[in-house]
């Protein structure tokens, strides 16, 4: 491709350090795609007469056929995917595959290839992120009223309902979605006609080659175009932080399926057996989605250091930024087919949950007392310490919050009435916390509706965004 300038012959230990074909060649269609729309404007600007155009059009479909098939072997020495189709193109149909690189280069062709490319893949991805979020509602409506403990610190702390749970995660969820319609956005320019670094002295027409990729806007300064990955960097930041919380609520649903905790069921289809022990049931899914988050994560700081000392403009450092991406596209692939159907199919032991609460002598209702102290005049510091009084009698005599007579009560707390049972229940605890975004029954049904509505809003923004590709 370049011998004019050279008088030696490329080593072969550097075409096989340079290459990238074991990167890029799964971007043969996209790179196809781009060169289509840049052949039709090249016609239309008059670098190609109609027979040209149409010579190099019929010459793409068919080593696209010839991809498909298996039949084309790329080779090594050619490089890469552009310079590889290029070739066969010429091949096929001489002079006129010759002119295709007419006002292009392979970096403002990279640059487009790729955005094509994730522009599909993220697509994709909205929609099983957004199967993922149906999942957790579906499990809300399903365990709306089932006590669980809200834990801190791992302890228990306060009853929740289990949909009040299964609520947070979709909010979690839901800002990584908003993220992810951020960094499909941000990839949304066309950089055809940018050139090498400058631009181009032919009379290229950009608006075409955009409109005809359907992206949103050609790139507005040729350098930045070429020298710039942060397009990508937005897709990492979501896919971090997708990982960081699906990592995150494995570590929960582990330790939640525990014997020791015992009232989550996981779906069998979704667990493991032991090799030796009959007894075992495992979580490896949910194992493999938390040891896969470190990769995603060194993804994302792989690119942020290759880039950081990066002279404008292009430089071939920027080859290595597919390999990061394309590993963390695949991770995210791989654990949104499983989560949303593991999701769906987990279970709740209520009578478990319900012991688990029983255990710790219902202790877990001690703030419920202490609020309720509050309404009757006591200042919430003197309620606290009384309270705490209470909590530490219970613990003494192993007696339950729920099971003290009102004479053991006021003994400690003279403010304490007949009333006080009115409270002292699991149901009453989560019933009564009617705050908004509290776990309050009333309370997670209004979150879930208004989950319901905006699924349904995200779900058709993205069969639009989908249709326009
Ligand atoms: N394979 C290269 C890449 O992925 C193509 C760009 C090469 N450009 C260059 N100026 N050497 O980035």
């Amino acid at each position: 491709m370049w011998k004019g300038r050279f008088e030696e012959d490329t080593a072969q230990v550097v075409q096989k350090f340079t290459q990238s074909l074991d990167l890029d060649w799964r971007l043969y269609k996209h790179d196809i795609q781009g060169s289509v729309a840049h052949a039709r404007m090249l016609e239309k600007v008059g670098l190609l007469t109609d027979a040209e155009a149409v010579q190099i059009i019929d010459g793409l479909k068919t080593v696209l056929a010839e991809i498909e098939s298996g039949e084309f072997k790329p080779s090594e020495k050619l490089e890469d995917v552009h310079m590889n189709i290029e070739s066969r193109l010429t091949e096929l149909t001489g002079n006129a595959g010759a002119k295709l690189h007419t006002g292009r280069s392979r970096n403002d062709q990279v640059a487009t290839t790729v955005r094509l490319y994730l522009r599909e893949r993220l697509s994709n991805l909205r929609s099983s992120l957004l199967s993922l979020l149906g999942a957790f509602l579906d499990r809300a409506k399903k365990h709306r009223l089932v006590i669980i403990s809200g834990y801190t610190h791992l302890q228990q702390a306060q009853p929740i309902s289990l949909g009040h749970y299964w609520m947070a995660w979709f909010e979690a969820f839901l800002r990584d979605y908003e993220r992810l319609e951020f960094a499909s956005r941000s990839l949304d320019e066309c950089p055809l006609g940018s050139g090498a670094l400058a631009g181009s002295t032919l009379p290229l027409d950009r608006d075409m080659t955009c409109w005809l990729l359907g992206f949103d806007h050609p790139t507005r300064n040729s350098l930045d175009t070429v020298a710039q990955r942060d397009y990508m960097s937005d897709y990492h930041h979501f896919a971090s932080l997708f990982a960081v919380h699906a990592s995150r609520m494995a570590e929960d649903l582990i330790i939640y399926a525990t014997q020791e905790f015992g009232w989550l069921k996981l779906p069998d289809s979704f667990c493991t057996g032991s090799s030796i022990m009959p007894q075992k049931k495992n979580p490896d899914v949910l194992e493999l989605i938390r040891g896969k988050t470190g990769q995603v994560i060194g993804h994302t700081v792989d690119l942020l250091i290759m880039t950081k000392g990066l002279p404008m403009t292009y430089d071939r450092d920027l080859q290595e930024d597919k390999r990061g991406l394309f590993a963390s596209l695949d991770t995210l692939d791989g654990i949104l087919e499983v989560l949303p159907p593991l999701i769906s199919k987990t279970e709740v032991d209520a009578q478990a949950a319900r012991s688990a609460l029983e255990k710790g002598l219902g202790l877990a209702l001690a703030t419920d007392v202490a609020e309720y102290l509050v309404l009757k005049g006591v200042p919430f510091r003197d309620a606290h310490w009384k309270v705490g009084r209470v909590v530490h009698y219970c613990i003494e005599n192993a007696k339950p919050l729920t099971g003290l007579s009102l004479d053991e009560w006021k003994e400690h707390i003279p403010e304490v009435e007949a009333d006080v049972t009115d409270i002292l229940s699991l149901e009453k605890s989560v019933a009564r916390r009617g705050t908004f975004g509290g776990t309050g029954f009333e309370q997670v049904a209004l979150q879930i509706e208004r989950g319901e509505n905006l699924l349904k809003v995200k779900e058709a923004e993205s069969e639009a965004a989908a249709a326009r590709i």
